[in-house]
C-alpha cells in the first residue's frame, strides 16, 4: 500500500576491521564500497551510533557528495538508514551533489548537528576509482579525532544496522518530501536544497561583488580562466563567476560534473590540471584557477600560467588581507599554515604583529582554533587556502580572495607576487611525491630516520654539496599540542630545520590509496636571489634529503612520481 508507514528493518552484520576515519573520511576503492557485503551501511551504522541517542533523535543532518560514481547510490542507503536511525530532517544538495565548502555553509544554516559528505577529494572516479565518506560535525568541520575514533570502535564489534529498505528519495525535486515511519518513528523530513545558492550567498557577504564584477566585466575587464576540472563546483562557478560577476562562457572550463571527473585526477597541480595550464600559456587569459573534485582545493596561476605556490598564496593573501571586505569587519585574530607549508606566512605575521599557528597536516586543526576565535586566515601547501567563514578549506572562495586583491592593487598576479618577495625575501618550495612505494620499506625507512634525527650528534651536524653548506639546528618528530582543548597529536612528520632556517620534512601521506606515498617537503629562504628557478635552488637541499634516508635505495625508485 502506497501510504502505509515505511517498515524499519535491524539488519544483522559483521564488523570489518579496516573502518578507520581520517579527517578527510574513510577513503577506499570504489568496488569496496560497492561490492563487500554491508561494508557501507556498516560505517553509516558507525557514525550514526557515534551521535549519542538523545542528539539524533529529531535532529538535521546534512548530506551531499562531489557527484562521483557511487554518490547516488550511497545517498540513497544514508536516507534510509537515517531514518531508521532516528534522524528527523535530512537537507540533501539538489541531485545529491554539494561541494565540501557548501557543506558547512549549509551545516550552519540549517543548525544541522553534522553533515555527511561524500567524496574522496582529488583522488579518481569512476567505477575503478576511489569512493569516500566523510563526516562533518555541528561547526561544519570534520569531526575531531576523538569522534573519528569513536566511529572507527563502534565499526570495529558492529553487529547489526538499522534501515527502511522501501524509503526512496527523489534527488531530482528542489523542496520538501515526507516520509511516515512505522512503530514509534516521527516521521522524516527531506529537504532538497540548491546549495549553489547558499553558498553565493555566503560570498556575497564575504566580498565586494560590485567591485569583483566591474574587475571581471567592468570597463577593461580581466581575462580569468577557470577549470573546474569536472568535479563538483562546475554549477558554482557558472552560478557565480559566469551569471552573477559577469565572466564570458569561454572562461569556465570542464564545468559539467562527471562521474569520472572525464577520466583525469581532479587535482589542481601543474600535472593534473595541465590542460589549463597549456590554454593559458599563450598569455589570453590573466588569472587562472582550478578545483578539485570536491571543491575544496585550488590552484593559483598568474598570465602565461605563472604558477603561485599555495604557500605563497597563502602568505600573499594574508599580506593583503585587508582588501576582502570580511577582513575589514570582522579584524584579523591570528593566521596558521600546516607544519610542511612554507614559512612564506611567518614573516608576514612577523611584520604585522599577528600570531601565527603551526599545525599539523589536515585542515581539522585549524578548526579548533577558529571555534576558539584564535585564527582567522590558513592554508597548506597542499593546494588548500580558507577563512574562518566556514570550517574547511574553500576554493572558489580563495580565488575570490585573489581577485579582489587584484581588483583593489589593480597589478597582475605576477607582480603581486614578486612585490611579496621584494618585500619579504622568498621561500623556495617544492615537494617530492614518491606514490605507491612498499608500505614496510618506507616504515622501516621513517623509522631508521627518526632514530638518526633524535641523536644527539645530529644537532650541528653539517652537509655539504657543492658550495653550500647546510647545519642542522633542530630535528624531531613534529608533535602538536593544541592550545584550545591541550590534546596531543604526534608522528606528524620528520624535520630537520638546518641554521638559515631551511627545512626537510618527510612525511607518510595519509590520502592516498594505493601502497604508501611519501613526500618529501623542501623549504629555503633567499633574501636576495628573489627570482631564480625553485629546482635549481633546492636541489642541493634535495640531494641531502635523498642522502640522509636513502629513499632510492629503499623503494627502488629513481626519481618522484610528482613534483609540485
Ligand atoms: C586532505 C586534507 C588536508 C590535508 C591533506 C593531507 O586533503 O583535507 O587538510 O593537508 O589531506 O594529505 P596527505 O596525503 O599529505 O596526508
Ligand atoms: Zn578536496
Amino acid at each position: 500500500m502506497e501510504n502505509s508507514p515505511l517498515q524499519v528493518l535491524t539488519v544483522a552484520t559483521a564488523p570489518y576491521p579496516d573502518q578507520r576515519p581520517s579527517s578527510s573520511g574513510l577513503r577506499k576503492k570504489v568496488s569496496v564500497f560497492q561490492f563487500k557485503r554491508s561494508y557501507l551501511h556498516n560505517f553509516i551504522q558507525s557514525i550514526f551510533s557515534s551521535i549519542d541517542l538523545r542528539d539524533r533523535q529529531g535532529s538535521t543532518m546534512v548530506v551531499g557528495g562531489d557527484g562521483r560514481f557511487f554518490n547516488r547510490a550511497a545517498i540513497e542507503v544514508i536516507v534510509q538508514m537515517a531514518a531508521a536511525n532516528g534522524v528527523g530532517r535530512l537537507i540533501i544538495g539538489h541531485h545529491g551533489i554539494m561541494s565540501t565548502p557548501a557543506v558547512p555553509c549549509v551545516i550552519r544554516k540549517y543548525k544541522a548537528i553534522g553533515g555527511i559528505i561524500l567524496t574522496a577529494s582529488h583522488n579518481p572516479g569512476g567505477p575503478d576509482g576511489d569512493f569516500g565518506i566523510k563526516f562533518n560535525t555541528a561547526n561544519g568541520g570534520p569531526a575531531s579525532e576523538a569522534v573519528t575514533s569513536k566511529i572507527f570502535q563502534i565499526s570495529r564489534t558492529l553487529e547489526k544496522f538499522a534501515i527502511c529498505p522501501g524509503l526512496r528519495v527523489d534527488l531530482e525535486t528542489l523542496g520538501k518530501q515526507a516520509f511516515d515511519l512505522e512503530n514509534k518513528f516521527k516521521p522524516l523530513t527531506v529537504e532538497i536544497v540548491d546549495s549553489v545558492e547558499s553558498y553565493a550567498n555566503l560570498l556575497r557577504n564575504i566580498f565586494d561583488f560590485a567591485a569583483l564584477k566591474d574587475l571581471l566585466s567592468g570597463e577593461n575587464p580581466i581575462r580569468v580562466r577557470i577549470d573546474a576540472m569536472h568535479g563538483v563546483l562546475g554549477p558554482y562557478v557558472k552560478r557565480i563567476l559566469c551569471k552573477e560577476l559577469g565572466c564570458p562562457a569561454i572562461s569556465a572550463i570542464n564545468c559539467v560534473p562527471m562521474e569520472d571527473f572525464g577520466g583525469q585526477h581532479p587535482d589542481p597541480n601543474l600535472t593534473d590540471a595541465a590542460e589549463l595550464v597549456d590554454s593559458m600559456r599563450d598569455g589570453s587569459f590573466d588569472f587562472g584557477a582550478a578545483f578539485d573534485g570536491d571543491g575544496d582545493r585550488n590552484m593559483i596561476l598568474g598570465k602565461h600560467g605563472f604558477f603561485v605556490t599555495p604557500s605563497d598564496s597563502l602568505a600573499v593573501i594574508a599580506d593583503n588581507i585587508f582588501c576582502i571586505p570580511y577582513f575589514q569587519h570582522s579584524g584579523v585574530r591570528g593566521f596558521a599554515r600546516s607544519m610542511p607549508t612554507s614559512t612564506a606566512l611567518d614573516r608576514v605575521a612577523k611584520a604585522t604583529k599577528i600570531e601565527i599557528y603551526e599545525t599539523p597536516a589536515g585542515w581539522k586543526f585549524f578548526g579548533n582554533l577558529m571555534d576558539a576565535g584564535l585564527v582567522s586566515l590558513c592554508g597548506e601547501e597542499s593546494f588548500g587556502t580558507g577563512g574562518d567563514h566556514i570550517r574547511e578549506k574553500d576554493g572558489l572562495w580563495a580565488v575570490l580572495a585573489w581577485l579582489s586583491i587584484i581588483s583593489t592593487r589593480r597589478r597582475s598576479v605576477e607582480d603581486i607576487v614578486k612585490d611579496h618577495w621584494l618585500k619579504y625575501g622568498r621561500n623556495y618550495f617544492t615537494r617530492y611525491d614518491y606514490q605507491n612505494v612498499d608500505l614496510d620499506a618506507v616504515c622501516d625507512m621513517m623509522e631508521d630516520l627518526e632514530i638518526m634525527i633524535a641523536d644527539k650528534t645530529f644537532v650541528k651536524q653539517r652537509f655539504a654539496v657543492k658550495d653550500k653548506i647546510f647545519q642542522v639546528e633542530k630535528a624531531d618528530n613534529f608533535e602538536y599540542t593544541d592550545p584550545v582543548d591541550s590534546s596531543i597529536s604526534r608522528n606528524q612528520g620528520l624535520r630537520i630545520i638546518f641554521s638559515d632556517g631551511s627545512r626537510i620534512i618527510y612525511r607518510l601521506s595519509g590520502t592516498g590509496n594505493d601502497g604508501a606515498t611519501v613526500r618529501i617537503y623542501l623549504d629555503s629562504y633567499e633574501k636576495d636571489l628573489l627570482f631564480e628557478d625553485t629546482q635549481v635552488m633546492l636541489s642541493p637541499l634535495a640531494t641531502i634529503a635523498l642522502k640522509i634516508s636513502q629513499l632510492h635505495l629503499r623503494t627502488g625508485r629513481i626519481g618522484p612520481s610528482i613534483i609540485t
